[in-house]
Formats: C-alpha cells, sequence, structure tokens
C-alpha cells in the first residue's frame, strides 16, 4: 500500500506512561502529526498474559490504521516484547512498525558492554526479550534482567524522589545480579522519568539507557529511509485512551509536559 508523508504516526501503549516516548519523538519531529493511544482500560500489560497483550494489540494497531497512520510506533515495552512479531505478521504491508526493544538493544550492542542490566515489567522479564536479544548480537556480554512491577505504579503517583521511592529504588538496584553492570537498560514506559535517580544510585559510573531518544532516532532513521518524513506543518496531535478517568487525565500531567486533551475512545464497547 502506498504510504505518504503527510499522514500521522501513531503511537500507543498500555497507558499514559508511552507519552514519555511520544514526547521524544514529537521533540525530534515536530513536523509530525502523532495519534497516540493508550488502552486504559486494560492498563497495566506488565501482569497480563501475552495472549491477551497481543489481542489488545491488534485492535489497536487496526485503530490506528483506520486512522490512516503511516508508522506504528509500539511505545510498551511490554507489548513489544510479546506482540511486536504478530504485529508486523499482520500488518506490515500496510505501515511501517517500530518497537522499543530493537533500538535499544542495538545501543547496547554499539558500546559493546561486558555487562549489563535491564529492569522492566514482568511481561517484559518472562519474555527474555533483552538477554535473548542482546546475547545473539553479542554472545560474551552477561545480561542480568530483574521484574521490578512497583515501580510503574509508584510512577504513576509522582513518589519519584521520596522516602518511600527510595526504599524500592535501592531494594531493586541493589541486587546482586546487578554487581559490576557497566549499564542499565530502562525497558520500561515509565522508567526514564526516574533516570537521574537511577544514575545516582550508581554514583553516576554506569550508564542509564532508556527508550525515548532511542527510539525516536529509530523513528527519524526509518522515515528517512522510506522517503516519508513529513516537511510540511502537521495537523494537532490526537490523544485517545480507551477509558476515561480525572485519574488518567492527572497521571497524563506527569509524563507529559504541554497541553492534552484526552479524548476517550471506546474501542472495547
Ligand atoms: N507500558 C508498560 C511497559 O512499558 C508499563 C506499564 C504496564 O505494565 O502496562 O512495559
Amino acid at each position: 500500500m502506498r504510504k505518504h508523508s503527510y499522514q500521522p504516526i501513531g503511537i500507543f501503549d498500555s497507558g499514559i506512561g508511552g507519552l514519555t516516548v511520544a514526547n521524544a519523538i514529537i521533540r525530534k519531529l515536530p513536523q509530525e502529526q502523532i495519534i497516540y493511544f493508550g488502552d486504559t482500560a486494560h492498563v497495566p500489560y506488565g501482569d497480563k498474559s501475552a495472549d491477551a497483550i497481543r489481542y489488545y494489540c491488534l485492535r489497536i494497531a487496526k485503530f490506528l490504521l483506520e486512522k490512516n497512520c503511516k508508522m506504528i510506533v509500539v511505545a510498551c515495552n511490554s507489548a513489544s516484547s510479546v506482540a511486536y512479531h504478530v504485529l508486523t505478521e499482520f500488518f506490515k504491508d500496510q505501515a511501517l512498525f517500530v518497537n522499543v526493544v530493537d533500538p535499544l538493544v542495538e545501543a547496547t550492542v554499539t558500546k559493546g558492554y561486558n555487562k549489563v542490566g535491564v529492569i522492566a515489567t514482568k511481561a517484559t522479564t518472562q519474555s527474555d526479550v533483552y538477554p535473548r536479544q542482546l546475547r545473539s548480537r553479542a554472545p560474551n556480554m552477561k545480561v542480568q534482567s530483574l521484574a521490578t512491577p512497583l515501580l510503574a505504579p509508584m510512577i504513576e503517583e509522582g513518589y519519584v524522589t521520596n522516602n518511600i521511592s527510595n526504599v524500592i529504588l535501592e531494594n531493586y538496584l541493589s541486587d546482586t545480579r546487578f554487581t559490576n553492570i557497566e549499564a542499565i537498560l530502562l525497558a520500561c514506559t515509565h522508567y526514564p522519568l526516574i533516570h537521574s535517580n537511577i544514575s545516582a544510585f550508581f554514583d553516576h559510573k554506569v550508564d542509564v539507557l532508556d527508550s525515548t531518544d532511542i527510539v525516536a532516532e529509530a523513528v527519524f532513521q526509518q522515515l528517512k529511509r522510506n522517503e516519508l518524513l513529513n516537511h510540511q506543518k502537521c495537523n494537532g496531535h490526537q490523544f485517545f485512551v480507551s477509558d476515561y478517568s480525572l485519574s488518567f487525565e492527572e497521571t497524563t500531567r506527569i509524563f507529559y509536559k504541554g497541553e492534552i486533551d484526552l479524548e476517550h475512545c471506546a474501542l472495547w464497547q
């Protein structure tokens, strides 16, 4: 199917956290129109089965294709880990696809680390996608991953630098499997908000990689390769959620600094 540069970029996540990725893409490509979809009716994906996540993702991708998107960015790590291959299998002829795992793996491999840590949701950790991909690209790299399920709800509550968040972070990051790591991968939409806390925990001696600017660069490169970069001024962005509540509206302000009008899209009714 022929695509055009003026078509929007679709970005989706299990909820609001994917706005960290949307933010980075908007910063890097201000001329592109973004259509964001947060599946707030089903958040969190981190505790869901792979089959359930795949089912949700297929429906959301269909919605974004109906909105005429030239590219779909799977901003959610849990979704990228378990559903990306299904999405591309079904829809690769209709849009370009970018996930958040591949660019982070690429950036990690390029640096040639000996030992890295990965923190993520349970779904991402159980998928084993980061260790598998990193080891296949860099067989000598030691990869240690840990599910850190308390971090996402903690960040959504705005707990990023207080006694509670410090204790939770310390508890996770002092795990012995992270001894002597050279880098830590923040494999979750929410964790860029605690990037500096994590760096400080390791006395700024460990590289901290997250999927914001690295993914925005991958989006840019893929659009450029396909001659689909938009050079005209874009129409306004749109932000859809599958369930609307005041609480989601408030959470949005933690993740996105600009003005946002959340539109309720009853995808599951
Ligand atoms: N967006 C999810 C991810 O990046 C985190 C929140 C959730 O569990 O849905 O894995």
